[in-house]
């Protein structure tokens, strides 16, 4: 069995975030969310991985290579434009052969892996088996109605009336009789060719088609709040481990990462918490359920359930909350006077100041 990963795509539902950086490598509780993705791969004893990727192909083979720190073969697949997940199939074709393959959407994240899945598809071998979960909004996933058995009967992508709030997780697993319908799929309204047709044309074939309902499940959606509760979730499972070096003048609490390089002095950390390689946190409070990634620094502020990317600076700036901090942010007090806000935001930023 091999798996490929879908590593493309522009990412507009994370902007500002994704102007700099590929949403698969959007990192929860400091590592890319992609990673997770090829972790469970390897996890559920698949070795072999095709990674299709487009206009950030430089960036993920940067951060991927050559699969090897994950127990992977990578080769990596070109998407000239991206055109649709049954597209990404189609030039995939000669790479996946006669391979039964695990289709994974490199910007999912699935809590708890896919190990018990692939084991199902590996004994049931169902032409496709699909993974669904609950959602609060079907409108932004695939949707899939079932009978009353529980079976598939019919999928519909991005419906303005959703006929069930059962979502499409982006975790596939098919045999090679894909590969014929998805040669026959013409372009979707929104110009792609959509798996979700692929789907529906093996079970209008009347081929077996299996379904597994599944909770744990996060996909960019598009909101900050949906990415802090799946760096919370993550976080809550981290062990504590002091790499780095926390002064006598400074408390930890629970579960705190401190990782090699990273300095703490005179601060309160309450765990979980990582602070990544080489940040430095001085005279703060860090509270629960933050990430800080590497090249940091935080001084005399407190910042609590938030996640802060590469090289930010926070200094001097009293509490902040659920906030999303991008790469090389400087975040710092206004002088006294005038009293104003003097703001440079990137394009598709979100701010809210407390007046
Ligand atoms: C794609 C699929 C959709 C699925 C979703 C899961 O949507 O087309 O059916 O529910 O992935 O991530 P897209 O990310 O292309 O909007």
């Amino acid at each position: 069995m091999k798996a490929l990963v879908l590593a493309g795509g522009s990412g507009t539902r994370l902007r500002p975030i994704t102007h700099t950086s590929a949403k698969q490598l959007v990192p929860v509780a400091n590592k890319p969310v992609l990673f997770y993705g090829l972790e469970s791969i390897a996890a559920a004893g698949i070795v072999e991985v095709g990674v299709v990727v487009g206009d950030t192909q430089a960036e993920i083979e940067a951060a991927v290579g050559d699969g090897s720190a994950f127990g992977l073969e990578v080769t990596y697949l070109r998407q000239e434009a991206p055109l649709g997940l049954a597209h990404a199939v189609l030039i995939a074709r000669d790479y996946l052969g006669e391979d039964d393959f695990v289709m994974y959407l490199g910007d999912n994240f699935i809590v708890g892996g896919i190990t018990s899945l692939v084991d199902r598809f590996r004994a049931e071998r169902a032409a496709a088996q699909i993974m669904l979960t609950k959602v609060s909004d079907p409108r932004q996933f695939g949707v899939a109605e079932l009978d009353a058995a529980g079976r598939v009967i019919g999928l519909e992508e991005k419906p303005a009336r959703p006929r069930s709030d059962l979502a499409l997780v982006g975790v596939y697993m098919f045999t090679p009789v894909v590969h014929d319908v998805v040669r026959e799929l013409k372009p979707s309204a929104r110009g792609e060719l959509e798996i979700t047709d692929a789907i529906q044309r093996l079970i209008d074939l009347g081929h077996p088609v299996d379904s597994v309902v599944i909770s744990g499940y996060w996909k960019d959606t598009g909101n900050v709040t949906d990415m802090l509760e799946v760096n919370r979730l993550v976080l809550e499972s981290v062990e504590r481990r002091l790499d780095g070096d926390v002064d006598a003048g400074s408390e930890l609490i629970g579960r705190v990462v401190v990782e090699a390089g990273a300095q703490v002095s005179g601060s309160r950390i309450v765990g979980p918490v990582v602070i990544g390689p080489g940040t430095t946190v001085r005279d703060s409070y860090i509270g629960p359920f933050t990430s800080v990634a590497a090249g940091c620094s935080i001084a005399d502020s407190e910042i609590e359930y938030s996640i802060v990317l590469p090289r930010a600076s926070i200094a001097g700036v009293g509490r902040i909350e659920a906030s999303l901090i991008g790469h090389d942010v400087e975040v710092t007090p206004a002088p006294p006077t005038p009293r104003a806000h003097r703001l440079v935001l990137g394009d598709h930023s979100k701010v809210q100041i407390s007046p």
